[in-house]
């Protein structure tokens, strides 16, 4: 099998723009024939930008989702809550081999900051993700599934993030959890 997501450990990496709108000249006169519009009339902006390989800048929740919905602090919140309901949850809780749940928090906390273009902890302490690979050992069929999505649904909610934000990170933990079943119940 395949890994299930593609590893955005690196993203970070690409999130400087490389222009933004206000880079350019204040007018059409850039005395250069290849940023003239057809016709001879000035350049529109965006015209000069497309000309001279500019591109704008992309909306600030693609170049880094960790700031944008509030850094650690909102990671920190998120695992929380979620293990809240791991703690009591009758499928969910035998599955951990840890009595401690601390251990198993820190691990999704730092790779879910490191997925989505925080801290690079998480590979820097346990290495390539695998999450497939890592999740073998464990029975993960629907019901499981499904625990873990209720309480990841509960957690998320209590972020009270911006629709678009919300609605790409529940995106995003959905397809993971779909893609880590690996069992029939
Ligand atoms: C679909 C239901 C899932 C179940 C039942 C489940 C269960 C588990 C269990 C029992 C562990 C071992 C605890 C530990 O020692 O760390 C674990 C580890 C982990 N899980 Fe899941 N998991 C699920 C989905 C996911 C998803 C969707 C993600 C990511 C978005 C994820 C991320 C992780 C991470 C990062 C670890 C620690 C891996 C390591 O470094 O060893 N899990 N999970």
């Amino acid at each position: 099998m395949s890994e299930p997501l593609p590893d955005r450990s690196d993203r970070s990496e690409d999130a400087t723009p490389s222009a933004t709108p206000t880079d350019g000249p204040a007018d059409g006169a850039t005395g250069r024939p290849d940023l003239q519009a057809p016709g001879g009339r000035a350049a529109l902006p965006v015209e000069r930008l497309v000309a001279s390989g500019q591109t704008f800048s992309q909306p600030e929740y693609t170049e880094n989702f960790y700031e944008a919905i509030g850094g650690h602090p909102t990671f920190v919140k998120l695992v929380d809550a979620f293990y809240e309901g791991v703690a009591d949850d009758e499928i969910l809780r035998p599955m951990y081999p840890e009595q401690d749940l601390r251990p198993a928090k820190e691990r999704l906390l730092l790779f879910l900051e490191q997925y989505w273009g925080g801290p690079k902890t998480y590979g820097e302490q346990r290495g390539h993700p695998r999450l497939r690979m890592r999740h073998m050992p464990f029975r993960v069929g629907p019901q499981a599934r499904d625990a873990w999505l209720r309480h990841m649904r509960h957690a998320v909610d209590r972020l009270d993030l911006a629709p678009l934000h919300e609605a790409t990170l529940w995106d995003y933990l959905e397809r993971a959890a779909l893609s880590m079943v690996n069992a029939a119940d």
